[in-house]
């Protein structure tokens, strides 16, 4: 990763290579971290951090799911963002806000570390390679599934589920793969490792809903809003897993990963085994919005 001169924690910024944690912090040994990854943009107009207080409410549900208290407002956490991004002299960066127990007790108890914020932001390119969103990608339906509802509660964003995302990552990519997608555990479309999944047939876009096991993305969000004022059918719902090799588009959507296309799952092409249409068009809505036209007002500007 390319390095930045500073990282934001707890309310000092500290140079990059000195941005350490205890090695006996709770978190690095149970996982208890919460977390975002937000975009920001470079676009005719300035830089411009894609649904910002989204992103920042969202850290604060997936604190509250896990009982972390954080000693900063919400408001308070938006200005440092954009503060760590000037002070860091970056343009368009991907960012990183982290909230996570600290070194304390060490037992499984999480109430005895304290709860720390770090923010951190780097340049970054596409998620999944620098053709993905042109050309789309390849996938494989994972024998990973997703947390189960009443194990990992999968709306919170919370870093230990990514332990279940690097299961069905690595499998996608021993595979011959760029992503896996993963099933519920009720055998339904859940989503990807970390990306929304959406597929398109006869016109209609379908998304699994919330309940499937997925994080409620604001992307995913951000393309049923585009969609439908589009004029779209979006349906949200069970979507079982033979669909995936009969519909006539599929994509992927997420901060890191935008639109995605995705051209191929378990080695059958999605439609003509390219990017379908509607995923095009999704996109260029999508990217007048990040370039500046930002008609919904979901642009912070730095
Ligand atoms: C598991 C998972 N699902 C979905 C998403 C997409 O969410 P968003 O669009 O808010 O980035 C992500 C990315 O953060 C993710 O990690």
């Amino acid at each position: 990763m390319e390095k930045a001169k500073f990282i934001w924690m707890d309310g000092k910024f500290i140079p990059w290579d000195n941005a350490k944690v205890h090695i006996l912090s709770h978190v690095v040994h149970y996982g208890t971290s919460v977390f975002e990854g937000i975009r920001c943009y470079k676009n005719k107009k300035g830089s411009a951090i894609f649904r910002l207080e989204n992103h920042t409410n969202r850290l604060f549900d997936s604190a509250k799911i896990y009982r972390m208290e954080i000693s900063y407002t919400k408001e308070e956490i938006n200005n440092v963002i954009v503060e760590t991004i000037r002070k860091n002299k970056l343009d368009a960066c991907y960012i990183r806000p982290l909230v996570y127990r600290g070194y304390g007790e060490l037992g499984v108890n999480p109430f005895d570390s304290p709860v720390k914020v770090s923010i951190a932001v780097w340049k970054w390119g596409k998620y999944l390679g620098p053709e993905a969103i042109e050309k789309g990608v390849e996938t494989v339906v994972s024998t990973w599934q997703r947390m189960a509802p009443n194990t990992f509660p999968a709306m919170a964003k919370a870093g230990a589920n990514y332990m279940n995302s690097q299961l069905i990552k690595m499998e996608a990519i021993l595979r011959g793969v760029t992503e896996g997608i993963a099933l519920d555990i009720f055998g339904y479309v859940s989503e990807g490792s970390g990306e929304n999944f959406f597929c398109i047939k006869d016109g209609v876009i379908y998304t699994p809903q919330l309940g499937a096991s997925i994080l409620l993305g604001i992307t995913r969000h951000s393309v049923i809003k585009i969609a439908r004022d589009l004029g779209y059918e979006v349906k949200e719902q069970f979507i079982p897993r033979e669909l995936l090799y009969i519909c006539d588009e599929a994509f992927f959507t997420g901060s890191a990963a935008e639109i995605t296309p995705i051209r191929m799952i378990d080695k059958l092409k999605v439609g003509k085994g390219e990017r379908g249409p509607i995923t095009k068009k999704l996109q260029e809505e999508f990217f007048k919005i990040t370039a500046g036209e930002d008609k919904y007002n979901w642009l912070t500007w730095v």
